[in-house]
């Protein structure tokens, strides 16, 4: 069992509430034959509204499965917001620091889903871009008492690497999901977090090298920890995950199903891992937890709306051979 070194380290072992600093969108998603060319109109199959952003998407899929989860957001003074909030409420999150920026809209998230289940995405940040700093300090009580606190980058990049500054002074082990990727993250500034964990194309823009196959992502994901980085976990879709540390190489092998919407597996399979690992501290567990999840999910359409609870879900994992 491949345990986070933290806890090795005699720090007491820390609550199994959740914490969550991150985003929300409104998801608008087209299921399409396929991507039109420039200058072309084409028609669509079919179109879907639904609650999604990477921050809320971990929050919900981790609540869903019966964490206790608290998330810090901003949502625009609008219709989306109110509906954001009302979704969180329902969820079971503890939403008391989700808050309306006055003059903003709310995130959302034109998406584009091929026959395959393979996406495309485009984020509007909108209100996202106005979780600040000092947001996160007026959170601070509340996020005292988790054990662990998820990260992801459709917020200012200030405010990701104060709060890994903040945990790390408290104590609090952060993960940290580099999406979507952008080369302007400073990794140097990101590696008191415990976990990093990037999809491929994430881990390719960070380290500017190939990854499309598992030995070359192992290879990258080597170059992080190289750098001082902790403990990387690379999802790889129809390949599983890896997790890569200074001490071991481990590949968890992936649950194959037949894809409906892939959109949100990976903050289906970052929620569940939480939820997982707060209580077992058993990265590898977590991991394999967190990939029946994703795969699970990517049978339905939609991003959270695909999320099970722990009932569905026990019934997922009972019908896979
Ligand atoms: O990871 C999937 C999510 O990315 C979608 O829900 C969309 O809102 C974007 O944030």
């Amino acid at each position: 069992m491949v345990e986070s070194s933290k806890r090795d380290s005699g720090r007491p072992a820390a609550g199994s509430r959740i914490g969550v600093v991150g985003s929300n969108m409104v998801d608008l998603v087209t299921y399409i034959d396929r991507m039109p060319e420039a200058g072309e109109t084409l028609a669509a199959p079919s179109f879907s509204m639904g609650h999604g952003g990477k921050g809320a998407n971990q929050a919900v899929a981790a609540a869903r499965l019966g964490a206790e989860v608290m998330l810090v957001s901003r949502v625009g003074d609008d219709l989306f917001g109110e509906g954001t909030i009302r979704n969180f409420q329902e969820a079971g999150i503890d939403a008391r620091h989700v808050r309306a920026v006055p003059g903003t809209q709310s995130g959302v998230a034109p998406i584009f889903v091929e026959p395959s289940g393979e996406n495309r995405i485009l984020i509007v940040k909108g209100a996202n871009e106005h979780l600040l700093p000092s947001d996160v300090e007026a959170a601070a009580a509340e996020l005292r008492s988790c054990g662990l606190i998820l990260l992801q980058l459709e917020i200012p990049l200030e405010t990701v690497y104060h709060t890994i500054a903040w945990a790390a002074r408290e104590g609090i082990e952060v993960l940290l999901n580099p999406a979507p990727a952008t080369p302007e993250l400073d990794v140097g500034r990101v590696l008191a977090a415990t976990f990093l964990v990037p999809n491929q194309t994430e881990l390719a823009i960070m380290t500017g090298l190939p990854t499309g196959t598992r030995e070359e992502a192992e290879r990258a994901a080597r170059v992080l920890v190289e750098k001082g980085v902790r403990t990387v976990i690379v999802t790889l879709g129809a390949e599983g995950a890896l997790l890569v540390t200074a001490e071991a190489v481990r590949h968890v092998p992936p649950v194959t199903v037949r894809p409906r919407d892939t959109s949100g597996a990976g903050d289906a399979f970052i929620g569940a891992f939480a939820q997982h690992y707060v209580r077992s501290h058993d990265i590898e567990a977590a991991m394999a937890w967190g990939a029946a999840y994703a795969a699970d999910s990517i049978t339905r359409p939609g991003t959270q709306k695909a999320f099970a609870d722990a009932e569905r879900f026990e019934a997922f994992r009972a019908s896979l051979p």
